[in-house]
């Protein structure tokens, strides 16, 4: 089965609505052989839930998500994972002083798979959650058409 995890800063915001949007993504294609995960460089969110802009942008797309709880990515995440999508320059530079260096190339920015290289902006200080969804979208519909490819 392949793994997939996604990271940001606080696996409050961007990670965990990649997540869903993307279990929800697959499910709609009728892809089962997915497991997805997210998780996040910092340790300042661990236990908590998805933040309201996340959930509330979630519910307006009728996208189903879990209980989550915020973890920290862990160095055995690399082992077990085999693609690990962070969501800015910054998110890479931090799973990597975690994990250690990246030799099977499984560390990427979630947009460096589209027409359109970019960072995701952080929406805990933008506040503006309906442009890290279309943002989040282009790049899970990019990164699924590269994995169709593989
Ligand atoms: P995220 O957003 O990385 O998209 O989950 C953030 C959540 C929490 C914090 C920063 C960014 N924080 O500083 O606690």
């Amino acid at each position: 089965m392949l793994k997939v995890l996604f990271v940001c800063l606080g696996n409050i915001c961007r990670s965990p609505m990649a997540e869903y949007i993307f279990k929800d993504m697959v499910k709609r294609q009728g892809i089962e052989q997915i497991y997805i995960d997210s998780a996040a460089t910092s340790s300042e969110e661990i236990g908590n839930n998805i933040h309201y802009g996340t959930r509330n942008k979630l519910k307006e797309m009728n996208i189903e998500y879990g209980n989550h709880l915020a973890r920290q990515i862990t160095k055995q995440d690399y082992e077990k994972f085999d693609y690990i999508i962070g969501m800015e320059e910054k998110n890479i530079k931090d799973i990597k002083k975690i994990v250690g260096k990246d030799p099977e190339n499984k560390i990427h920015r979630l947009l460096d798979f589209s027409k359109n290289p970019r960072d995701i902006a952080d929406p805990w200080y933008t506040g503006n959650f309906d442009k890290t969804y279309d943002d989040i979208v282009e790049g899970l519909s990019a990164f699924l058409e590269h994995l169709k490819n593989i």
